[in-house]
């Protein structure tokens, strides 16, 4: 992100901090007046309730060799539950300062997720609020996250059909999500980004982490909504959002075509280890996608050449760089995402 907008968000970020969070007060299901709709669009499954004892012995008391991941809401374990089924748990672990945050996303990813049921979302099998502590209990992703799958953490390469399988995948997760058929009202995710995306033992992608989802309102402007806190991650933002404050289902967009840029590169969304004019891929690549000859310079390496053509990856790159444009209007939809990706994905499986 260029530093003028980074200074932009942080100025905005400080001077709001001290406004009320009431929107983010827990409210039940009735709240959102989803009625009868609710009901329609529920889960068969409702979410199960896990006592701490089942949580410590699933986790054999939440051994380190267990862990599988750490991340801004705390540790992730596998874990085996009393009928045998293996899963991730999410253990809450967050200093006080931060408890009250990290119990507002407890709170709207267990309500959120236990409505929504789609092939790419993950699954939230249940959760445990026993006392203090907070867990959350997910199916189990052995291929882990997409970040890491991209930097070769299994010793098994992406290789481009996969790619543009994962890509189509998550498109879809992210279309549900905005439809107005997951549960009555778009849904905007706010942290999409390759941590965020897991991957099934056969490389099916599946998105996670709804603590920062926010519904979108019905009445007035009907997908934009003016938000008091920036909320996302780094290297995801989208810049109009950075500037505005406003929230639109486009913010995922953008955060979409930044996932697409790292499959495309496999580069990280905003490495630091880089210097400073290549630690941002967008900054990096984005003059460089709509030339064939410089296109291949961007290509990640590690994909095996003879499973491609420049021609195929020419539409994913064009697409990727309509996805982060500035103007929010000027990006295309996630339905539009999806029927573009599943023509690539039938041309290259006709090659
Ligand atoms: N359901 C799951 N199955 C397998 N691994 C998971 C699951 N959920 C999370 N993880 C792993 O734990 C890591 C940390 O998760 P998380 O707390 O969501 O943090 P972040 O999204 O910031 O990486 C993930 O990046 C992923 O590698
Ligand atoms: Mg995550």
């Amino acid at each position: 992100m260029p530093f003028s907008l980074v200074s932009a968000w942080n100025k905005r970020r400080r001077s709001k901090s001290h406004e009320s969070f009431d929107q983010w007060t827990y409210k039940p299901l009735e709240y959102w007046q989803l009625n009868d709709r609710s009901s329609r669009f529920r889960r068969s499954n409702c979410s199960l309730v896990f006592t701490f004892k089942e949580m410590e012995e699933a986790t054999v008391s939440f051994n380190e060799k267990n862990l599988i991941g750490k991340g801004g809401f705390g540790r992730v374990y596998k874990g085996t539950l009393r009928n045998g089924e293996v899963v991730a748990i999410k253990k809450m672990d967050l200093p006080p300062s931060k408890q009250a945050d990290g119990e507002r996303e407890f709170r709207v990813e267990v309500d959120l997720l236990s409505r929504l049921n789609h092939p790419n979302l993950v699954t939230l099998i249940g959760y445990c609020a026993d006392g203090k502590p907070r867990f959350l209990v997910y199916e189990f992703m052995s291929r882990g996250n997409l970040q890491d799958a991209l930097n070769g953490s299994n010793n098994v390469t992406l290789e481009w059909p996969v790619r543009l399988r994962v890509a189509l995948g998550a498109a879809r997760g992210l279309a549900y999500l905005h439809s107005t058929s997951a549960i009555g009202v778009p849904i905007v995710h706010r942290d999409f980004k390759s941590t965020n995306i897991l991957l099934s033992e056969c490389f099916e992608a599946k998105i996670s982490d709804f603590g920062l989802a926010k519904l979108m309102q019905e009445d007035g402007d009907d997908d934009v909504y003016a938000t008091r806190r920036m909320l996302g991650t780094f290297g995801y933002f989208d810049p109009e959002y950075a500037l505005t404050g406003k929230l639109t289902l486009q913010s995922d967009v953008y955060a979409f075509g930044v996932v697409l840029l790292e499959l495309l590169t496999g580069r990280r969304a905003l490495d630091l280890n880089q210097g400073p004019t290549e630690q941002n891929v967008i900054l990096q690549v984005k003059n460089m996608l709509h030339d064939r000859k410089k296109l291949r310079r961007v290509i990640d390496p590690e994909m095996c050449r003879s499973l491609y053509t420049t021609e195929s990856i020419a539409p994913f790159a064009e697409l990727a760089s309509r996805c982060v444009r500035i103007e929010s209007d000027a990006r295309p939809t996630m339905a539009e995402c999806v029927r573009e990706l599943q023509l690539m994905l039938y041309a290259c499986l006709k090659e």
